[in-house]
C-alpha cells in the first residue's frame, strides 16, 4: 500500500499522505480522517495549508470557509459565525472595541492567540503529505477531534436530513 496506490498511508517519518498534488489543486480542498483527526488540506494561490477542519468556536466546517486577509494576515473565515483564523498559525483574529471612544469603532485586527491546530505540509514526488502539529499543549480546536464529537455530529446530520 502506498500513496501512489491512492491509499491513505503514514510513513515511518509520521507524514500522512493526502494525495496527488495536482488532484488537490484541482479539488482546492480535501478533508481526511487520519489517526483520529479530521484534517483539511487546502490549496490557495500556490500554497498548501493544513488545519483541523472543525472550527475552535463551535465546530463549524472550515472546508466551506472563504479565504480573506485581515490585518495583512491570510485567514479562513468560518461559515458558521464568521470567526477569522490565520491559515499559517491557527490564530483567532478579532477587532477590539475601545469603550471610551464614542461612537465605538472597531480597532485594528488583533490576535487572540492560537485557537486552531494547524499542521505542516510537505510535497514529495508529486504527492502532498501532512505532518501533525506535535504540540502537547491543548489547543481549543482539539475538543472537536474526539469520537464522541464525531458521533454527535453524525447524529445531528441524520436529524437534519429527516
Ligand atoms: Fe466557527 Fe462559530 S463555529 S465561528
Amino acid at each position: 500500500m502506498s500513496c501512489a496506490d491512492g491509499q491513505e498511508t503514514t510513513g515511518d517519518d509520521g507524514r500522512h499522505c493526502f494525495g496527488k498534488r495536482e488532484d488537490i489543486i484541482q479539488a482546492k480542498r480535501v478533508v481526511k480522517l487520519v489517526n483520529g483527526r479530521d484534517v483539511l488540506v487546502l490549496h490557495h494561490e500556490g500554497t498548501f495549508y493544513a488545519l483541523d477542519v472543525h472550527c475552535y468556536h463551535s465546530g463549524g466546517n472550515l472546508a466551506l470557509g472563504d479565504i480573506e486577509e485581515f490585518g495583512g494576515r491570510l485567514c479562513i473565515v468560518c461559515p458558521w459565525h464568521k470567526y477569522k483564523i490565520t491559515l499559517l498559525e491557527g490564530e483567532g483574529m478579532y477587532q477590539p472595541v475601545d469603550p471610551s471612544v464614542k461612537p465605538p469603532r472597531p480597532g485594528p485586527w488583533t490576535s487572540k492567540g492560537v485557537k486552531q491546530r494547524v499542521h505542516s505540509v510537505t510535497e514529495s514526488n508529486g504527492y502532498i503529505y501532512v505532518t501533525f502539529n506535535p504540540s502537547t499543549e491543548p489547543i481549543e480546536s482539539d475538543c472537536y477531534q474526539t469520537e464522541k464529537y464525531r458521533a454527535t455530529r453524525a447524529k445531528m446530520q441524520l436529524q437534519k436530513k429527516k
